[in-house]
Parts: structure tokens; C-alpha cells; sequence
């Protein structure tokens, strides 16, 4: 087999990744390791609205629970008991006063200080034993947090994304629907899918008649950072991060008449942000990407489950006070984000059946897919320098 370093040298730029990248454990571990120490967003700040309530959010073996304090701060902390290492919440949500372990029902604080340990011997120092924390930051609404204790810093990506959150009210918003979608693939091949548009005249019919994104010439590769304050667009996309978390803010136009991504191409629940004929993309780090219209929004969670297997988790956003049924219905809601996703699972699963191929070789990019260009030059960059290879 050959060496990470092999398959790196085979990389040619400008093409798609030699098999594997997308195939072998070893390269989905280092994968996983590099993915751990960036930043990724695990959810709205709607979803915690009182003290003690907790979310938890995975990634690889590694599980976090994120939890509103009584001080009213949300925290980030390891889902590890300090005594024999048990997962402490094993739901994906809830809500307590105290942290209990499960196996031992040693209990702890909402900001993970050990709060009581029974029958430890003499010299027992609870202090020594409080929960791990992990770094989380809240932008716009968003909460982002890192599995590793030193993630890039967000020095451009913050007011980047606080701007886009309150350009379309995000912080004011609420969850009105979320659906996972299982894709038998590796999470590189998603991601890649996921930043060209190359794919969405043949694969996305109703996705393409509303946005000039499907149409050639509608992005352009943009080298550097760049900002425009006009807008609050933002691009500091790599391929090199300089230690920066990468971010993305991308004004995007809608098809004439539309103002929103739904069937008849109109508002489909009460307003959010400006109507202006655009919708905004915008994404952190390598797994976290948004998408705001001026009516809802909607947050793409892409979460690395296995070497071939990758949750896409959708939420869909609405404002606060909306009632579903007076003001917007749900189904005309989630529309075009379930079907799209829908169809993004079926072509990124037959995609990753013809890479498993002998016969597959790379082929190169078009010029619609600088997005999916720029992802991979920089997971290899990355990768190299994380690794020294
Ligand atoms: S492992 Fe948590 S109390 Fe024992
Ligand atoms: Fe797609």
C-alpha cells in the first residue's frame, strides 16, 4: 500500500483526489484528527434557551456536551466522566440541573465542575476532576465549537458570520425542522459536491431555475483574502489558512422575480433579512456551511461518521415568533433543501461506487467547480503541513 506521502505526490492540482483519499481507514483517521482541532457548528443557540439545557454533538470517537450554565454563558465541555471515562449524556439533548454520569452517578455542575463523587478515599480531590472544557464560541446565532484545545483563531471569520447572523436576524431565529441524511460515502466527496454547482443543471432542476449559481460564470476563484463590506461578503478560503479558521460569506444572486428558495420562487414564511434578490452562503472551517434567504435559513452539518459513511444533518431556520400553519406552512418550507438533499445523496453515493472502481483515474475540475478546486487544495496543504509530509 502505498504511503500517505505517495498518495499526496499523486495528487495532481486542478484534478480530483487519487481513490485513496476516499477509500482507505488510515487516511480517514488522519482525516478525523485534523478535523477534530478546527471549528464546527453544532447548532442554534435556540435550542438551549434555559439554564441546564444541553445539547451533545460528535465527531469521530470524540463526543461534547454543550451546556447552558446558571450563570446564563453556554459551555463546551468533554462528554467524559473523570472517573472511569463513561459518556456522561448519551441523548442528543435534554435538560438538568446537574450533570449525572450514568455508571457511577458521580455528578457534576452545568459548567463541569465535579460536584459529588461517593465513597472516594482520603485525599480525594474533586478540583483535579472537573469535566474537560473545549473552546465555543456563539456568532450569529451559531454555536461552533472544537474538539482540540488549540483551534485556529477566528479573528476574520467572527465578525464575518456575526454580520451575515444579523443581517438576516439569526440570533432571533428558531428551528422549525431538521432531517439527517445517511450518505454511503466519504465525507471528502460530500463536501466536494457540496461546493460546486457544476452538478445542479442535470442533478438539481429546482434548485437551478431559482439561482444564477447554476448558471457558468456565476463564481469566480478568488485567491487571497477578500472582504466587501458592502455586503458583509468574505472570503479567506485557503488554500493555506495562515492559522486562521477559513470562512466564507458569498452574496449570491436569485433568478428574476424570486426572492426566496422555494417551489414559486416567493416568500414562504415571514421575513428575516433584506429582500434584495440575493441569498447568502456562507461556511466555517471545513464542515459547517449556512445558507440565508430572506424569509428562512438553513444550516449544513456534514459530520464524518465513517470512511464511507456521512451524515448531512439540515436544519431549517425561521424567525422566532413564526407559527407553523398561520405563517408558514412547513412542508413549502423544507422543499427545496429536502429535495435537493435528497438528490445530493443519490449522486454523491453513485459517485463514490464509480471511485471504488479500478478503473477510476482523476479527472480534472471545470471551470464551474472552483469551489470544490479550492476545498481540495487545501485539505491537501493542510494535511501536508499537519503531517509534515
Ligand atoms: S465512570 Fe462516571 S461515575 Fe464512574
Ligand atoms: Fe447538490
Amino acid at each position: 500500500m502505498d504511503s500517505l506521502e505517495d498518495l499526496l505526490a499523486a495528487h495532481s492540482p486542478g484534478h480530483a483526489l487519487p481513490q485513496g483519499f476516499y477509500l482507505r481507514e488510515d487516511v480517514f483517521a488522519r482525516d478525523v484528527d485534523l478535523l477534530l482541532n478546527r471549528w464546527t457548528c453544532v447548532g442554534h443557540v435556540s435550542e438551549l434557551p434555559r439554564p441546564g439545557d444541553w445539547i451533545t454533538a460528535e465527531l469521530g470517537v470524540e463526543s461534547a456536551i454543550i451546556v447552558h450554565g446558571d450563570d446564563g454563558d453556554l459551555r463546551a465541555v468533554a462528554n467524559v466522566c473523570r472517573h472511569r471515562g463513561s459518556r456522561i449524556c448519551v441523548a442528543t439533548r435534554g435538560s438538568a440541573a446537574v450533570l449525572v454520569c450514568p455508571y457511577h452517578a458521580w455528578s457534576y455542575h452545568l459548567d463541569g465542575r465535579l460536584r459529588a463523587a461517593r465513597e472516594m478515599p482520603a485525599g480525594f480531590d474533586p478540583s483535579a476532576h472537573h469535566l474537560k472544557s473545549l473552546p465555543l464560541r456563539e456568532i450569529g446565532g451559531l454555536i461552533f465549537i472544537s474538539f482540540g484545545v488549540d483551534p485556529p483563531d477566528l479573528n476574520l471569520a467572527e465578525p464575518a458570520l456575526a454580520a451575515f447572523g444579523a443581517r438576516y436576524a439569526w440570533p432571533h431565529a428558531k428551528i422549525a425542522h431538521r432531517a439527517s441524511y445517511t450518505v454511503a460515502a466519504n465525507w471528502k466527496l460530500a463536501l466536494e459536491n457540496y461546493h460546486e454547482c457544476y452538478h445542479c443543471a442535470p442533478a438539481h432542476p429546482e434548485f437551478s431555475v431559482l439561482h444564477a449559481l447554476s448558471r457558468p460564470g456565476a463564481r469566480t476563484l478568488v485567491t487571497g483574502p477578500r472582504v466587501d463590506a458592502r455586503y458583509t461578503d468574505c472570503e479567506d478560503w485557503g488554500p493555506t489558512s495562515n492559522g486562521r479558521e477559513v470562512v466564507r460569506v458569498m452574496r449570491s444572486a436569485l433568478s428574476e422575480g424570486c426572492e426566496s428558495g422555494s417551489a414559486d420562487g416567493q416568500s414562504v414564511a415571514p421575513v428575516m433579512g433584506p429582500s434584495d434578490g440575493h441569498c447568502v452562503f456562507a461556511e466555517l472551517g471545513f464542515l459547517s456551511a449556512f445558507l440565508a434567504y430572506r424569509d428562512y435559513g438553513v444550516i449544513y452539518r456534514f459530520i464524518p461518521r465513517g470512511v464511507l459513511n456521512t451524515e448531512i444533518e439540515v436544519i431549517w431556520l425561521v424567525a422566532a415568533d413564526a407559527v407553523e400553519g398561520q405563517d408558514y406552512e412547513l412542508a413549502r418550507l423544507i422543499w427545496l433543501w429536502d429535495i435537493t438533499s435528497v438528490a445530493d445523496k443519490r449522486i454523491i453515493e453513485t459517485n463514490q461506487a464509480g471511485v471504488r472502481s479500478r478503473h477510476y483515474t482523476p479527472g480534472p475540475f471545470s471551470l464551474m467547480e472552483p469551489g470544490t478546486r479550492d476545498y481540495v487544495e487545501r485539505y491537501v496543504q493542510e494535511l501536508k503541513a499537519r503531517y509534515e509530509l
